[in-house]
């Protein structure tokens, strides 16, 4: 779907959108704020944010280097996460536990802040999942946690991500209810793409679907510049302990059925038990098999890997078990990629 501020050339194309506490836009205000202007844009000083389904902070460490580069100050003013491990690593991290299930909240009791971060649970909407999507309840409608929010607090932006399947699940229905809410229901003007970690000078081949939306129309341009690239041999250690290598069975089954053509690799089994291998990993996941990957064929990733595959800085603090550091960083999003999304987009719609 094209963002729909794209498609406007005449003043009569704008459409009068309602917006959900029954008041409506000012068309004309925002139409003449899609015309070019060469004047620079003072940004904020302080924005506020919220972290919703914050996972290990993935976000907020994106957030925290976009403003950094644009100058402004970013202010947390909620996080929440489900997951016990999940919160201990937030917390050994910020110095702040993010609060429980988000279904028991009330919206009323959030602070105010104008800037929405959520990487929402994609279980039920991966090719991995069950392909339930809303009609799982557990999971599938928490995209409408989300929609309460917004709707209570009226930010003026959002940064929403997800898995790539979420666009074409069911047919396009998900994806096109979500949009439907957020546009139509909630009056957000609202854009997405599906970005590539690989593209955001990390050794991961993720794909993501970012979907943006915003109070007033924007018109963002999805190709960045990219300075820093990392490859496997930045990433990977050196030395690594005996208990990440793959048991001698495994190692020589993988290495009769596959010859690698570069060095370092990571192999890669699929769910038919096809070997391949990429001088990139492939998309790290919550809940793959343990030997999922290999490097060389040989050892599993460490947790400092996996954590560096996405992104996070060297300061990041590891201080839970290697199973539940590997779920977090299947969940987590690649900062690099995320950064540069909050960096050309907050500019936009501030
Ligand atoms: C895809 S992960 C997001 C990870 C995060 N973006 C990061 O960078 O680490 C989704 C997160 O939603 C959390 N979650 C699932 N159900 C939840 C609920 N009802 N309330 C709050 N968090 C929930 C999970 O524990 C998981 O950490």
């Amino acid at each position: 779907m094209i963002s729909k501020i794209k498609q406007y050339r005449k003043e009569e194309d704008i459409p009068q959108k309602s917006m959900i506490n029954g008041s409506s836009v000012n068309v004309e205000r925002l139409y003449y704020t899609i015309s070019p202007t060469c004047e620079k844009k003072k940004l904020p000083e302080t924005i506020n944010f919220i972290d919703l389904f914050c996972g290990i902070g993935g976000f907020r460490y994106a957030c925290r280097q976009a403003f950094e580069k644009l100058g402004i100050q970013g202010r947390c003013m909620f996080s929440s996460d489900i997951d016990k491990f999940a919160q201990e690593s937030y917390a050994a991290n910020f110095n702040e536990k993010p609060v429980g299930d988000i279904t028991k909240i009330d919206e009323k009791e959030i602070p105010d802040f104008n800037l929405l971060f959520a990487g929402f649970p994609c279980q039920a909407f991966s090719i991995c999942g069950l392909q339930k999507g809303f009609e799982d309840n557990t999971k599938g409608t928490l995209f409408f946690d989300i929609a309460r929010i917004l709707k209570e607090k009226q930010p003026n932006a959002f940064i929403l991500e997800n898995v790539k399947n979420l666009a074409s699940h069911d047919g396009g229905r998900t994806f096109d209810t979500i949009i439907h809410v957020l546009e139509d229901e909630l009056g957000y003007f609202v854009d997405h793409k599906v970005l590539n970690a690989l593209d955001f000078g990390l050794p991961q081949k993720r794909e993501r679907i970012i979907i943006i939306g915003a109070k007033k129309p924007f018109s963002m341009d999805w190709e960045f510049n990219v300075e820093k690239k990392q490859t496997l041999e930045d990433i990977l250690e050196k030395d690594v302990d005996k208990k990440y290598h793959a048991s001698k069975e495994i190692v020589e089954k993988r290495k009769q059925k596959h010859t690698s053509a570069s060095m370092p690799s990571i192999w890669h089994e699929n769910k038919s038990g096809n070997i391949s291998s990429y001088p990139y990993s492939c998309a790290l996941r919550a809940g793959a098999s343990y030997n999922y990957l290999l490097v060389n064929g040989e050892r599993r990733l460490t947790p400092r890997e996996m954590m560096r595959l996405q992104g996070f800085p060297e300061e990041f603090k590891i201080v839970v078990s290697d199973t539940q550091a590997r779920k977090q960083a299947g969940n987590a999003i690649p900062i690099n990629m995320v950064e540069k999304v909050i960096e050309k987009f907050v500019p936009l719609v501030f």
